[in-house]
């Protein structure tokens, strides 16, 4: 059925503010953001974190289709590998500062065994003047493609990260309060989501939240956009800071 002229006018109303809240994003794929992919492992095989080359290739491609509506894109630059039986159980700063290469707009991400039940770590983009060694996005080793981390193994936790970054917020950042997460496309939620809760509304009146997000926390197979906002937002932070 053809909509209805309100309908219409609604449509139209929308794909106006969608370009108003984009507009200062630069042009998709335009920023090459190169990638240090730092793999730590404790022996030989995936069981001890030793990614393949496969895995590897296919976290890149993940980060790409997930940034294919942002400024963004990653090139695989480097990839190292270590075999420390510490480094990879108890990763930390000291890992982090030994390995991290390039400038302040590369990409240093580290696979490893990851404490404290943590699927993964960002710095964000304000950190780096304070604190450049630093500076990058953690993994539990399992999270990547065909990794044993279901139902978040399908290596939306590195875009997630990422997100934090390039300076995202979390989309239940400040619950059903203003500002949130700072960014206005994205319906306010009072609290993280889990699995892939059709229909759930948390600030009634607000909009049903947005748990399709990939700065929620919901699965990986439910995650699957960035908004305009969060685009052109991640596009500030960049420009300010990387
Ligand atoms: N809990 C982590 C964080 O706050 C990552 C969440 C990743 N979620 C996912 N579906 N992979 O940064
Ligand atoms: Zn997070
Ligand atoms: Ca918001």
């Amino acid at each position: 059925m053809n909509p209805s002229p309100e309908e219409m006018a609604d449509l139209e109303r929308r794909f106006q503010q969608e370009r108003v809240v984009s507009a200062s994003a630069r042009p998709n794929g335009s920023v090459d953001i190169p990638v240090y992919f730092h793999v730590i492992n404790k022996g030989t095989g995936v069981a001890n974190g030793d990614l393949t080359a496969r895995m590897i290739a296919d976290q890149m491609a993940v980060l790409n289709a997930a940034y294919a509506n942002t400024p963004f894109k990653f090139t695989l630059t480097k990839t190292t590998r270590t075999t420390d039986r510490i480094a990879f159980d108890d990763f930390g700063a000291a890992v982090k500062i030994a390995l991290r290469e390039g400038g302040k707009n590369a990409l240093n991400l580290y696979t490893a065994n990851l404490k404290n039940n943590l699927l993964g770590y960002a710095t964000f983009p304000a950190d780096y003047a304070s604190n450049p060694k630093l500076d990058g996005v953690a993994l539990l080793y399992t999270t990547v493609p065909g990794g044993t981390a279901a139902p978040f193994n399908q290596g939306d936790t590195a875009t997630h990260e990422v997100g934090h970054w390039l300076g995202l917020y979390h989309t239940f950042q400040g619950g059903c309060v203003s500002p949130g997460d700072a960014v206005s496309d994205t319906a306010p939620e009072a609290t993280a989501a889990a699995g892939c809760p059709l229909g759930r509304d948390t600030c009634p009146g607000q909009g049903v939240d947005p748990i399709y997000n990939f700065m929620d926390y919901t699965d990986d197979a439910c995650m699957n956009a960035f908004t305009p906002g969060q685009a052109a937002r991640m596009d500030a932070m960049a420009l300010t800071y990387r």
